[in-house]
């Protein structure tokens, strides 16, 4: 065959190739919704469109408006042209003008709406909290408070509506310290869950028109997780993290307007209402589309760590016991390590959350700070602890690698020390592990590694082992 046979033969695929893809975007375009060119609304709002070429559809409205606007004007149009740095449009570069992430899923006319969640289907409590157990350690109560709001909220979903009783939601406040495993826990639930589920994070958000996130984003998001379905949104879950740092500011003489106006701002989707969203988008401009989602079905859960709020609840204990004759020592509260557990929506109150969002968070638990024994059962026990992720990265090498408990109890101390909760455990076993991991691959022989306490306490070596049986020490 000659060059240019082969030349031709690969245009010709080439062709073909791309006419597949023409087709597959067809395909994809007929679940979406046609989006008005000019004003953005969806066929839904704007009414049928009027279809111009290369794709692009344009409402009535904004029809009628273009003409109006070139038959009262002055301009010549059939001079425009002739101006100088005047090009014509191209229409085909107009037509990737819109993304599908800002299209909205038609609504499925003629198909039995049927529920998405059968309720035969639906996890029992213990069977969520049973799979929670797999990675995350301790916070029983935590976990079981998450399985059954999340039971429930499918129950919710899959009865839709019950004639008269109608089932509310429980929206969730989680509290606790750092490194506690707050967004561990949803990000392990989203895994197990079917319902589409969107973490986001409250620092971004400022009231509306002002620089950051609109609080509306936070549905945008859900709407992104569902595939821009809007049924299938109105049906998820809303992890809200950080959620203590829109607590109202103290002493400002400025407009609080990433603080206690988002806390407002809430107000509406936390209860349950229309809310208009931006599609594909965190803020809503004159570019993007917008749509409408009903957040009656949807789950919040809000998480935060709070700072600072065991001060107010030990002010608080201290204030209430120290009055009358059972007047207790002023510092009794001061190494209670419960005393997260102790929170009222009072104290809450005190730390800047507005009552009204408050009200609508009826549920509201917190989870524990870590204590040693947690810390090392976090090192081996989870599906994917830190522990058996190095051990499977030295096994690739055939090499096998041993912590003994004295070692684990050292890393946990040092954790503890940071107080960072199990956030700290990563950062040590990193620095300790460099060395290993550097240095075994280098030589051939090494069988078996023991993680010692004397490494890491850095008073002495690991413990290595021959293939051929021999114990020796690194120095
Ligand atoms: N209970 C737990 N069980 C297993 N692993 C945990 C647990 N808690 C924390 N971890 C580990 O620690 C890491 C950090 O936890 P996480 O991100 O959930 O902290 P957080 O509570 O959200 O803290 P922050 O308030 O700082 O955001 C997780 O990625 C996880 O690996
Ligand atoms: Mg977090």
């Amino acid at each position: 065959m000659s060059d240019q046979d082969n030349k031709n033969e690969n245009e010709v695929e080439k062709v073909e190739d791309t006419q597949v893809e023409v087709e597959d975007t067809k395909k994809d375009d007929d679940e979406y919704e046609k989006v008005c060119f000019i004003c953005r609304r969806p066929e839904s709002v704007a009414g049928k469109m009027i279809e111009l070429p290369n794709n692009i559809c344009v409402c009535s409205d904004c029809m009628q408006k273009s003409f109006d606007a070139m038959s009262n004007g002055q301009i010549d149009y059939s001079q425009l042209m002739n101006m100088p740095g005047v090009q014509i449009l191209n229409m085909a570069d107009m037509e990737q003008n819109i993304p599908k992430q800002q299209k909205i899923k038609k609504k499925k006319e003629g198909e039995e709406k049927k529920p998405l969640i059968n309720i035969k289907d639906i996890p029992a409590p213990h069977k969520i909290k049973a799979k929670l157990d797999d990675y995350v350690v301790g916070q029983e109560y935590a976990k079981k408070a998450m399985s059954v709001a999340v039971y429930n909220h499918y129950k919710r979903v899959a009865t839709d509506t019950m004639d008269d009783i109608e089932i509310e939601k429980s929206n969730m406040l989680m509290i606790g310290p750092t490194g506690s495993g707050k967004t561990y826990l949803v990000k392990t639930l989203a895994r197990l869950l079917d319902v589409p589920l969107a973490i986001t994070d409250a620092t971004s958000l400022t009231e509306a028109g002002y620089i950051g996130d609109d609080i509306e984003s936070v549905v945008s998001k859900l709407l992104a997780a569902a595939e821009n379905d809007i049924e299938k949104a109105e049906q998820g879950i809303i992890f809200i993290d950080e959620i203590d740092k829109i607590a109202k500011k103290k002493n400002s003489s400025q407009r609080d307007v990433s603080g206690e106006s988002v806390q407002q701002g809430m107000l509406k989707l936390l209860e349950g209402s229309d809310v208009e969203v931006p599609v594909g988008a965190n803020s809503k401009n004159a570019m993007v589309p917008l749509t409408t989602v009903n957040t009656k079905n949807i789950l919040f859960i809000c998480g935060g760590a709070f700072p600072d709020l065991e001060g107010i609840i030990k002010e608080r204990l201290t204030k209430q016991s120290s009055i009358g004759f059972g007047a207790d020592l002023k510092d009794k509260y001061d190494h209670d390590k419960t005393i997260l557990e102790k929170v009222t929506t009072e104290d809450l109150r005190n730390f800047g959350m507005i009552p009204e969002f408050l009200g609508r968070l009826p549920i509201v638990f917190t989870l524990q700070g870590m204590n040693e024994h947690m810390l090392i059962k976090i090192l081996k026990e989870p599906k994917n602890a830190i522990l058996k992720q190095y051990q499977k990265l030295l096994a690739l090498d055939e090499v096998n690698l041993l912590f003994d408990d004295g070692a684990l109890e050292a890393i946990a101390k040092k954790a503890m020390k940071k107080d960072t909760g199990a956030r700290a455990l990563r950062a040590i076993i990193e620095e300790f592990m460099l060395d290993i991991m550097y240095e075994i691959p280098k030589d051939d022989s090494i069988g078996q590694v023991t993680i010692t306490r004397e490494y890491i306490e850095g008073t002495g070596g690991p413990l290595i082992m021959l293939r051929g049986q021999d114990v020796a020490r690194i120095q």
